[in-house]
């Protein structure tokens, strides 16, 4: 039987991708989202793959969503931790709002995921969890207290599971994007993106796709020996 993942945020950018690579490699997907009711739809439409709407930043709406896919499509394999929001702004301009929501999908998402999933990826003893941290979780990034914060707190959240997990066949890893093509980093300033580019050795943006084949291998039966690893995907702008 075809094994269940959940993407989170994954009806677009680097998840929409993620999830078309998960159902091309044989995955049963549920690809969850928070906000956009007629492009998850346009999503479910083109791709047919099955959309459930919550809040990944709400302990009670991650466990109410598992039980909707688990009741749709069976009991959960996989998690790939790829919801993300930006707030961005020097820390003199950041407002608590800016930080806590942040804080709280990025990285509270991850944990409220973990909890709705792990204990039967446990019983089953297969599972696996990929978290999409970044470059400017590695690096920091001017602007970006809350966002390099939250993405640095995945790498040690996928760490410390990590250790958790592989006794019962549970892989737990990150994967870092650096600047992705995709509406996210469209919204930095033309000129700022212009100046972080011209540093990316490999010379431009990289392609979500190119995000969402490392997160399939990650998944995969051939990635068993694969656990508490982040793999960098940044075309060399910060090697790691
Ligand atoms: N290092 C040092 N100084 C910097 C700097 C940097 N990297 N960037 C800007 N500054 C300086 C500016 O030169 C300016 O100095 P002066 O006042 O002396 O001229 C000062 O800081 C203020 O800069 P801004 O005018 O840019 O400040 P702002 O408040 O208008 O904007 C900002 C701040 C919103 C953070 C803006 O700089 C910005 O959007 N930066 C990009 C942040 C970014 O990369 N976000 C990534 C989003 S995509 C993503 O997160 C996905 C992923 O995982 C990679």
């Amino acid at each position: 039987m075809a094994r269940v993942v959940i993407v989170t945020g994954g009806t677009r950018g680097i998840g929409e991708a993620i999830s078309l690579a998960l159902k091309e490699d044989g995955f049963t997907v549920a690809a969850n989202y928070a906000g956009n009711d007629e492009r998850a739809k346009a999503f479910a439409e083109r791709t047919g793959i099955a959309v459930f709407k919550w809040d990944v930043s709400s302990p009670e709406a991650c466990a109410a969503g598992v039980s909707a896919v688990e009741q749709g499509l069976g009991p959960v394999d996989a998690v790939v931790n790829n919801a993300g929001i930006t707030r961005d702004g020097t820390l003199l301009k950041m407002s608590y709002d800016d930080w806590k929501e942040v804080i709280d999908t990025n990285l509270g998402g991850c944990f409220n995921m973990a909890k709705a999933t792990f204990a039967g990826m446990k019983d089953r003893k297969w599972g696996r969890f990929v978290n999409i941290g970044s470059i400017n979780g590695q690096a920091g990034q001017y602007g970006q207290v809350n966002y390099a914060a939250a993405k640095s707190g995945i790498h040690g959240f996928t760490k410390a599971l990590a250790q958790e997990g592989a006794r019962f066949g549970i892989t737990v890893n990150a994967i870092a994007p650096g600047y992705i093509d995709t509406d996210m980093v469209a919204a930095v300033p033309a000129d700022v993106l212009s100046k972080i580019v011209a540093k990316i050795p490999v010379g431009r943006l990289g392609q979500a796709h190119e995000i969402a084949r490392g997160v399939a291998f990650l998944c995969s039966d051939n990635a068993a020996f694969i656990t508490g690893s982040t793999l960098s995907i940044n075309g060399g702008q910060h090697m790691y």
